[in-house]
């Protein structure tokens, strides 16, 4: 039974690669922002998060014109320079985080928020105009050492944080800002923390470990709570974490003959339900793409289950491949 299913994920496996242009054409429609940001106009923030995509021009305009709220980046420290690739071998000299991410979005965020606009009393507008509020998220994933890499991305977010656009944490609440800077893989959560009265750098808690246990006060909410005190003390809170993450294959399971059991509904709910009752955004990653009607099945339960963020990496590995080997 087994290898007969193994057998068959092989031939989906072989038959994408023949549906390479639907592929391509999903992934990579919005390309690059010719001018300014006239491909942004009217676009719907989504639940997509976007991974792996570094082939494309500018990433960041890329995601951010297919609607994504949160885009991700895998960096390595060299010689005091963040780069982004996926392997450390992928390595090419002017990919990187300063010039794919950090700078497009000062640039446009600056187009959002010109001087003469400004006004003390309200905060930055975000990236999407039909939602101004609607923060972005970059989660930058850390390859390299977690004490090396952190004082080098720190610097590299100045001209986010000089100019008030990155959401932070004053020691008693979340200040919310059109960015939100999360911090995955080697990132080190002790240091993170180690600064109790500022932060503008919050954590990829592990949405698995999460317990279900009743937090000693209610989830902070600046708006309602703008006194509240947010625990400072308890590990992967809105303090300290944005996203709650987890694989989907490892922490829910292989939908079996292309179902989601009742038991599998019933773990993401439990985990949606942990996360959010800690005020942290679930993120599923390695949702499996194929077959597409499989993936959107998936997909839409989650959504309706409450998952805050989807994982397109899947796709666009698939994508990144075909343009690497063809
Ligand atoms: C925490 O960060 C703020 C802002 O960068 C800084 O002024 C302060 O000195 C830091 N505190 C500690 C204990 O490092």
């Amino acid at each position: 039974m087994l290898g007969v299913i193994r057998f068959v994920f092989l031939l989906c496996g072989i038959a994408i690669s023949f549906f390479r242009d639907d592929v391509e054409r999903i992934w990579r429609s919005p390309a690059v922002l010719p001018q300014g940001d006239a491909g942004l106009k009217g676009v719907i923030p989504t639940t997509c998060h976007s991974h792996n995509d570094y082939w494309r021009p500018v990433p960041f305009f890329s995601a951010i014109t297919a609607g994504c709220v949160s885009i991700e980046a895998d960096v390595w420290l060299i010689e005091n320079e963040l780069y982004v690739a996926h392997e450390r071998s992928e390595i090419v000299p002017d990919r990187t985080l300063r010039r794919l991410y950090i700078d497009p979005l000062v640039e446009l965020l600056d187009s959002k928020n010109p001087v003469s606009n400004y006004r003390s009393d309200a905060p930055p507008r975000g990236i999407f105009d039909t939602r101004p509020n609607q923060p972005v998220t970059l989660l930058i994933d850390f390859k390299s050492g977690g004490v090396e890499t952190w004082p080098q991305v720190v610097s590299q977010l100045s001209p986010l944080r000089d100019r008030g656009y990155l959401t932070y944490y004053n020691g008693a609440e979340i200040v919310p800002r059109p960015v939100v800077i999360v911090v995955s893989g080697n990132a080190p959560f002790d240091i993170l923390t180690s600064n109790t009265t500022y932060r503008d750098i919050f954590y990829d808690a592990p949405l698995a470990k999460i317990e279900d246990r009743e937090l000693p006060s209610p989830i902070p909410d600046s708006r309602n709570h703008p006194h509240h005190v947010v625990h400072t003390h308890e590990p992967f809170a809105p303090a300290n974490s944005y996203y709650a993450s987890a694989s989907y294959k490892k922490s829910v399971g292989i939908p079996w003959l292309f179902r989601i059991s009742s038991r599998q509904l019933e773990r993401i709910s439990t985990q949606v339900n942990n996360a959010h009752r800690r005020g942290l955004k679930v993120r599923y990653w390695g949702i499996p793409s194929w077959p597409r009607r499989l993936r959107d099945h998936i997909m839409s339960v989650l959504e309706k289950e409450g998952v805050d963020i989807l994982n397109v990496d899947d796709l666009n590995s698939v994508a990144h491949m075909d343009r690497r080997h063809g």
